[in-house]
């Protein structure tokens, strides 16, 4: 019988600083009234110089490795989930795989917008149902911040920087995720798009000069999307094993705007009080945005073992999926011994230990052989 994928390990990781409505309202003509009552989002952390997509991932991956109480070097497989990658190759995953030490991991980084997140715990649940692997961590992580044209209000309001992770673990109890869905519509790419710096407009200084290595949004259209295909994937999820919305304890939404979750409520005819709901403090964090919901309902008690989550989310694309998951909660008996941050240190000693042989292995074949 194929093993079940429980989330047995999650954290979170959100810069300092934060920065409001009204201080936005000093830098663009904008206004706390204006953003809460179309949005709903209150305020948003932003990464200092010093922070990145993949320092981030790793502080929540720290969190999320304590939580299950597994260390790195057991970890198969590591996904980061972002539309701010630190480079466009190598895969952010692959830095984050470095500064854990998770010297077993295979790790990719995976695009799928806002919905990157709901990708890859389906990804990864899949690599654990199919028998292939046994631990996997994915993280959504972003600093949009760098990408967003602090000129321009209508995607300025919006963004905030943050990740959160999830560790996911074979089990042959039934149990994690058992239903999922995984969307996209292409058609509809040019409606949340960063133009440049890709193969089809490569940088140059007139893209610079023109805005295009910033977000872009038709952002009513974007609206309508979201508002359908939320509650369309999660009533799908639910329908596929034979539930109801009334078995449904939690709906953990992508945190993108408060009245897009409150149409996909009405939709579904769900009390908003099953339903959780961050992004007053935290804007749109992207990818993140789920796992950083997932840490504060744990931490608000929201959610116990046995119950039935939905986690729903879109974004650019055009995607969108949900999964859903009998939740597990820490596994009994994990051990408590586990110091990932002992690993960061190991892995640093690890990281630089490799590069030094790579370069006593350069010296040495470069002896042995003609150069090229
Ligand atoms: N402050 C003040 N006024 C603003 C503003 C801001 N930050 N942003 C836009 N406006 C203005 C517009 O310029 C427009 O003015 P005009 O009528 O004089 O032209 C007016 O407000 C209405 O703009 P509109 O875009 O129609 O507003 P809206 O009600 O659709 O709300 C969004 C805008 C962006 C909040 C809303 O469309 C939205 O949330 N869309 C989804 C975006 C999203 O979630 N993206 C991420 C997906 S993962």
């Amino acid at each position: 019988m194929s093993p079940y994928a429980h989330i047995t390990g999650w954290g979170m990781a959100v810069p300092e600083h934060i920065l409001t409505n009204d201080d936005l309202a000093q830098r663009i003509d904008t206004s706390d009234e204006w953003i809460t009552s179309r949005t709903g989002i209150h305020q948003r952390h932003i990464a200092s110089r010093d922070q990145t997509t993949a320092s981030l991932a790793v502080q929540a991956s720290i969190h999320a490795l304590e939580s299950a109480g597994l260390s790195p070097g057991e970890l198969d497989l590591i996904i980061v989930s972002t539309s701010s990658p630190e480079y466009l190759f190598p895969a952010t995953a692959c830095l984050v795989q470095d500064r854990l030490g998770a010297s077993k991991a295979g790790a990719f980084d995976l695009l799928a917008a806002c919905s990157g997140f709901i990708y890859a715990l389906i990804i990864s649940t899949q690599s654990i149902r199919s028998g292939d692997i046994q631990n996997a961590l994915i993280i959504g992580s972003e600093t949009l911040s760098r990408m967003v044209n602090w000129k321009d209000r209508n995607t300025s309001v919006l963004f905030g920087d943050g990740a959160g992770a999830f560790v996911l673990q074979a089990q042959e109890e039934r149990g994690g995720i058992i239903s999922s869905v995984m969307r996209s519509d292409g058609s509809g790419g040019d409606l949340l798009i960063l133009p440049a710096g890709g193969s089809a407009m490569p940088a140059s200084p007139e893209t610079v000069l023109n805005h295009q290595h910033y977000v872009q949004m038709n952002g009513r259209e974007v609206f309508r999307f979201a508002s359908r295909v939320m509650a369309q994937a999660t009533e799908e999820v639910v329908k596929k094993v034979q539930l109801t919305m009334d078995d449904v304890h939690l709906v953990i939404p992508h945190q993108a705007n408060q009245r897009i979750i409150e149409s996909a409520l009405k939709s579904l005819n769900l009390p908003i009080e099953r339903c959780m709901i961050n992004l007053d403090r935290y804007g749109n964090t992207s990818t993140a945005s789920i796992p950083i919901a997932t840490c504060e309902a744990i931490q608000q008690g929201r959610l116990k073992p046995g119950d039935n989550v939905v986690f729903v989310g879109f974004g650019a694309g055009l995607t969108w999926g949900a999964a859903l998951a009998v939740w597990s909660g820490l596994i009994p008996g994990a051990p408590k011994h586990v110091l990932p941050l002992h690993f960061k240190l190991y892995a640093r000693l690890q990281s630089i230990i490799r590069r030094f042989l790579r370069h006593i292995d350069a010296l040495i074949w470069g002896r042995h052989n003609p150069p090229i």
